[in-house]
C-alpha cells in the first residue's frame, strides 16, 4: 500500500499535488473561472456577523489560516479556538450563526462536542471532513469535504492540505456572497488556486536538499518557527509537526512576537526556521531575521528567490519556493515543513507513522 515509499507519511505527502487538484476539481468551474460550492449551503454568508471556528491540532491551524482568508476576502470576522476550549468556555453564540468545524476523522471527540454546542445554541454549522461517513459528517448542518483519501500516517499532511484548499473555496465563496470581493479579483485568485497542484509538485523537487537540511536539524534540542500573516499558522503548524515525529522541542511564533520573550532563547545552537513569502508585509519577517541573525541564530529561510535576494541575509540555508500568489501560498509551503519534519524523524530513526504516544484519531478526552 506504500507503493514505493518507505512510509504512509511520505507516501501522503508526495500524493498532494493529485489530492489537492482533486479537491480543487469539486470547488472550482474551471470554465467559468469562479467557486462553485457543489452543494448549496443552509445559511447565506451574507446574513453572518461572525464566524466561529473550532478544530483540534494540524485542523486547527488550518482554520487560523482560514481566518486570515475569511476576514480578508469576506470582510466576516472570524473567531476561533481550540475545540477542547471552546466546549467549555461556553461561548454566547448568536442563533443562526455559524460555527465552522475542521477535522480529518470527523471523529474527534473535542470537535463533536464544540459542534453539539454550537447546535445547541441555535447555530448553523458546516464542517469540513476527510471522512464523509463520520459523526461530525452526519451531525453538522452541512459537511463539505476534503477528497485526500485515507490518510494513515499519525501526522495529518495530505488532509491539512486539501483542508486549505477547501477553506480558500469557501472564503472565496463567502466574500462573493457578501460582495467583498469583485468576480475579478475571484478569477484572480481562481487563477492563483488553478497552479497550486503544479506548484506543490515543484516543492517536492526539493526534498532532495531539504534532506540535507534536516541532518543539521536533527542536532537541534530546540527549534523555533516565525511567520507572519497566514505563515504564522504555517509557524505552528511546522512546530507540531517536527515535535510529533521528531521529539526535538519546536515552537512556532508570530514573527513580530520574537522581541517579546522568545528571542532569549536565540544563540548558534538554535535553528530558526522563518517562513517567509515575498508579500506585503515580507519586510517586517526580514527585520526579524536580522534580530537573530545578529545573535548568532542560525537562519533557515523558507520563500522566493525574490526574497531571499531581497532579505540579503547570511543563512543557514534556504529552501527556495516558487513564486506565487500570496494568497494560496500556505498551500504550497505546507510541502517543505511536512518534508523538514519528516526527513528530520527518519533521518533520527524514529517511527514517522506511528509516533510514540500518539493516536490517529482522539475519539476520548
Ligand atoms: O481528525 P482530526 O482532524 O479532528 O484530528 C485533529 C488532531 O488530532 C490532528 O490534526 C493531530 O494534531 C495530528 N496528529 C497532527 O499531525
Amino acid at each position: 500500500e506504500k507503493g514505493n515509499h518507505r512510509h504512509f507519511m511520505g507516501k501522503e505527502i508526495h500524493e498532494q499535488p493529485e489530492v489537492v487538484g482533486r479537491t480543487l476539481a469539486h470547488y472550482v468551474d474551471l470554465s467559468q473561472g469562479r467557486v462553485a460550492l457543489p452543494e448549496a449551503l443552509p445559511f447565506d454568508f451574507r446574513d453572518l456577523s461572525r464566524l466561529s471556528i473550532t478544530a483540534c491540532g494540524t485542523a486547527y491551524y488550518a482554520g487560523l489560516v482560514a481566518k486570515y482568508w475569511f476576514e480578508k476576502l469576506a470582510r466576516l470576522p472570524v473567531e476561533i479556538d481550540v475545540a477542547s476550549e471552546a466546549r467549555y468556555r461556553e461561548p454566547p453564540l448568536e442563533r443562526d450563526g455559524l460555527t465552522l468545524v475542521i477535522s480529518q476523522s470527523g471523529e474527534t471527540a473535542d470537535t463533536l462536542a464544540s459542534l453539539r454546542y454550537a447546535k445547541a445554541q441555535g447555530q448553523h454549522t458546516l464542517a469540513v471532513v476527510n471522512v464523509p461517513t463520520s459523526t461530525i459528517a452526519r451531525e453538522a448542518s452541512a459537511a463539505v469535504p476534503t477528497l485526500a483519501g485515507p490518510e494513515i500516517g499519525v501526522a495529518s499532511t495530505k488532509a491539512f492540505s486539501c483542508q486549505l484548499t477547501v477553506l480558500l473555496c469557501l472564503a472565496i465563496a463567502a466574500g462573493r456572497a457578501r460582495g467583498t470581493l469583485s468576480a475579478e479579483a475571484e478569477r484572480g485568485l481562481v487563477d492563483a488556486l488553478i497552479t497550486v497542484p503544479g506548484l506543490m509538485a515543484d516543492a517536492l523537487q526539493r526534498e532532495g536538499e531539504v534532506e540535507g537540511l534536516a541532518r543539521e536539524i536533527a542536532k537541534a534540542r530546540d527549534v523555533l518557527y516565525l511567520g507572519r500573516g497566514t505563515a504564522y499558522p504555517m509557524a505552528l503548524e511546522g512546530a507540531l509537526k517536527l515535535k510529533e515525529i521528531s521529539y526535538i522541542h519546536a515552537e512556532g511564533y508570530a514573527a513580530g512576537e520574537l522581541k517579546h520573550g522568545p528571542i532569549a532563547l536565540i544563540d548558534e545552537s538554535v535553528p530558526v526556521i522563518v517562513i517567509a513569502p515575498h508579500d506585503a508585509i515580507f519586510e517586517k519577517t526580514v527585520s526579524n531575521m536580522q534580530e537573530v541573525a545578529a545573535r548568532g541564530g542560525r537562519i533557515i529561510l523558507i520563500g522566493d528567490a525574490k526574497g531571499a535576494a531581497a532579505a540579503g541575509l547570511d543563512t543557514m540555508a534556504t529552501v527556495t519556493m516558487p513564486d506565487l500568489d500570496p494568497v494560496v501560498a500556505p498551500i504550497v509551503y505546507a510541502v517543505p515543513i511536512q518534508l523538514i519534519a519528516y526527513h528530520t524523524a527518519v533521518f533520527m530513526g524514529k517511527d514517522v507513522d506511528q509516533p510514540r504516544n500518539l493516536a490517529k484519531s482522539v475519539t476520548v478526552e
